[in-house]
């Protein structure tokens, strides 16, 4: 399985790896995903003491494997529906793309609407079953990368491509798995049941600013889902909301945003 190829020790080293290179690359050397980065932030030296943490914390003897069953939806996810009886965690994604909305006309009276979203999905699974912090602050990082030319394996975390999330309407939210490793792609096409608020403290959008972290979500799948795909949490938005009016902003614009994706599936 996937899960073994990408196992924590395997994360361990190349993670260690990159602490030691990075600030040479960010520097400007131009061979890896670290080129389109805004500079060395905040949030990446968050990520590297974490990893250097967890690196002192880990009994080499005793590697954490990586086992799904041990990831869980961040506490926080208490305000949307628990997850239904008999649905198992496949997946958890990291999204990375924009939220888009449409101004009718610039005016301070007038509200963006949604019109939909575009990202990529990144497999982050082993990241949440084992170190649910390195999850939240790898999201924190990969927010500020410049879009939408992401590598097909993410650093920091080097989280490997698994799909595309786009909108087949305005309130039709699809996951398409297009790079997951054979049968275990399929699609989740889904409908919104149920928001929250992101939690107080959320990161508001690149660079640690912005107009706020999109809603967490709790979407069910509808015809068209394959695999047996169940459910899907949006949790741990950063970015991705708009300016609460439309003065100075006319027609489709884009806000930049990262989010974990939990994706559930039957049987
Ligand atoms: C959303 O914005 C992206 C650019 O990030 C664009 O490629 C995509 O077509 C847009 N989708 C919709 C539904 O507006
Ligand atoms: C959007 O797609 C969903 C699912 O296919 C469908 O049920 C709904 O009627 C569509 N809405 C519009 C406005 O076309």
């Amino acid at each position: 399985m996937r899960w073994n190829v990408l196992s924590a020790a395997a994360l361990m080293a190349t993670a260690t790896i990159h602490a030691r290179a990075a600030p040479a690359s960010i520097a400007g050397r131009g061979d890896n995903g670290f080129d389109d980065l805004y500079g060395f932030s905040d949030a990446l030296a968050e990520y590297y003491s974490l990893v250097s943490r967890h690196i002192y914390n880990t009994n080499r003897d005793s590697m954490p494997v990586c086992d799904l069953s041990k990831a869980e939806l961040p506490s926080q996810a208490s305000g949307l529906p628990a997850v239904p009886a008999g649905q198992n965690l496949v997946y958890v994604a990291i999204g990375r793309g924009t939220q888009n909305y449409t101004c009718s006309e610039s005016s301070s009276s007038v509200g963006p609407s949604p019109i939909g979203a575009l990202a990529t999905l990144f497999d982050a699974s082993c990241l949440a079953a084992n170190f649910p912090d390195l999850l939240t602050t790898t999201i924190k990082v990969v927010l500020n990368y410049q879009g939408p030319n992401l590598p097909s394996t993410l650093p920091p975390a080097n989280v490997a491509m698994l799909g595309h999330h786009y909108f087949s309407n305005n309130t039709t939210p699809v996951f398409a798995f297009d790079s997951a490793p054979p049968g275990r792609g399929g699609m989740a096409v889904t409908r919104k049941i149920k928001q929250m608020t992101a939690p107080a403290g959320s990161v508001p959008g690149q660079g640690n600013k912005g107009f706020g972290a999109v809603p967490w979500l709790y979407l069910q799948t509808i015809a068209g889902t394959t695999n047996n795909y169940m459910s899907v949490y949006r949790v741990n938005t950063m970015g991705g909301s708009p300016p609460t009016n439309c003065k100075g902003i006319s027609g489709v614009f884009t806000i930049q945003y990262a989010a974990a994706y939990f994706i559930f599936s039957e049987g």
